[in-house]
Parts: C-alpha cells; structure tokens; sequence
C-alpha cells in the first residue's frame, strides 16, 4: 500500500487528455505507478514530494515527520513500514533510494534506529547523496555544501520536536552552489569511473 498525500496530481488519458487536481488530501495506492478509475488506466504525476520510508525503529517519528509534513503542505509519498513489527532497513531503504536516485521523486527521508543502516544503504545508490542528520547544523550544512537530497535521522537518537526542526532546516535550506557545485561534479565523476570499471 503506498500513501500519497499533498501534492499536485495529473491525470493523462490517451482519449480524454490531461486532467489537473489541486493539491490531494490522503489517497491510498494499491500499486506505485497507475489508478485505474471506472476499468481505465490513469497514469499519476507526482511533483514536488518527498519519498518517506523506515524500519520498525523508525515508525513512530516517521508518524511525527508526516503530520509536519502535512502542516509545512509539503507532498510526500510513504514507502512504510507501518508497524512496530520487526523488518529489514535495506528493503525500505532500497525502495526510497531507489526513486530518487532514478529522478522520480526529487528528495528522500528515511529513518532507522540510528540512522546508520539506511545511510549506508542509501549512498549505494547513484546520485544519491545522503546525510545522517541527528541535529540542526549538520542538517542545514548537509543542504548548503553537500546539496544532500535523501535526509536520514535514527529515531533512538533524536526526539520528536530535534527531529522536526532538523525536517523544518532541511527542506527549507537551498544549495549554495560555486564552489561546492565543483566538488559535487566531483563525486559523480568518481560514480562514473566505478560504473566503467563495472564496480
Ligand atoms: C534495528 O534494530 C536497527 O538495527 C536498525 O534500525 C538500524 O539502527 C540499523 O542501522
């Protein structure tokens, strides 16, 4: 089941054309990628949203983050887990990496115990650039030089209110570029070569 909510949709039919909605409330998806409305297939846009995901040590602040995130109207589209139940972090850190990393949601959240095990899975990934922001500074510099674009937080580390000041910084702070947009360049060009030599 995937959950989506605030975000703009589109609706593209080969006969009818393009719909547009407004902002969703809370929709819910058997399937990631189409919503079939009276027998037709309708494929699902998505902008501007925020792929959020956890283990079972993270599933209560990530209750936390999405109820910020409904107050900030920010879009997002969650990956679960949704229980307390014991699971394995690389299978939701797969899923939210994943799609960012294949450009189809801009940015990622994703929460652990510690917020190691997601950040290791996390960085395996092209273009990804996860931060583990367990406070305010490395979460506003991990925007600003890093342009870090999956934030993960360990939900034994951090508190409910540290943990949404870190969302708050960290949606809301841009990249500087210049200089740190060299060093970035840098890093894909190292992804590059690892792909050439088949690493
Ligand atoms: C689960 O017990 C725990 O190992 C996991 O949430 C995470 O902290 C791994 O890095």
């Amino acid at each position: 089941m995937l959950v989506v909510a605030g975000v703009s949709l589109r609706f593209d039919h080969p006969v009818c054309g393009s719909y547009f909605f407004g902002k969703t409330r809370k929709l819910k998806f058997a399937a990631t990628e189409s919503l079939i409305l009276d027998n037709e297939s309708f494929y699902l846009t998505i902008e501007m949203t925020i792929a959020i995901g956890c283990d079972h040590a993270g599933v209560e602040l990530k209750k936390d983050i999405i109820s910020l995130l409904d107050d900030l109207h920010i879009g997002y589209v969650d990956y679960g887990t949704d229980s307390s139940e014991s699971v394995d972090y690389p299978d939701f850190g797969e899923k939210v990496s994943n799609d960012v990393s294949t450009g189809k949601i801009e940015k990622g959240i994703l929460i652990c115990g510690t917020g190691i095990g997601m950040s290791i899975v996390a960085n395996k990934f092209p273009g990804i650039r996860a931060s583990l922001c367990n406070e305010l500074f490395t979460a506003k510099m991990s925007r600003l030089h890093n342009d870090a674009n999956i934030l993960v937080i360990g939900g034994r580390i951090v508190g409910k209110d540290l943990a949404k000041e870190i969302v708050k910084t960290w949606v809301s702070t841009p990249f500087e570029g210049e200089r740190h947009s060299r060093r970035i360049e840098k890093i894909s060009r190292i992804e590059d070569r690892l792909k050439k030599h088949g690493v």
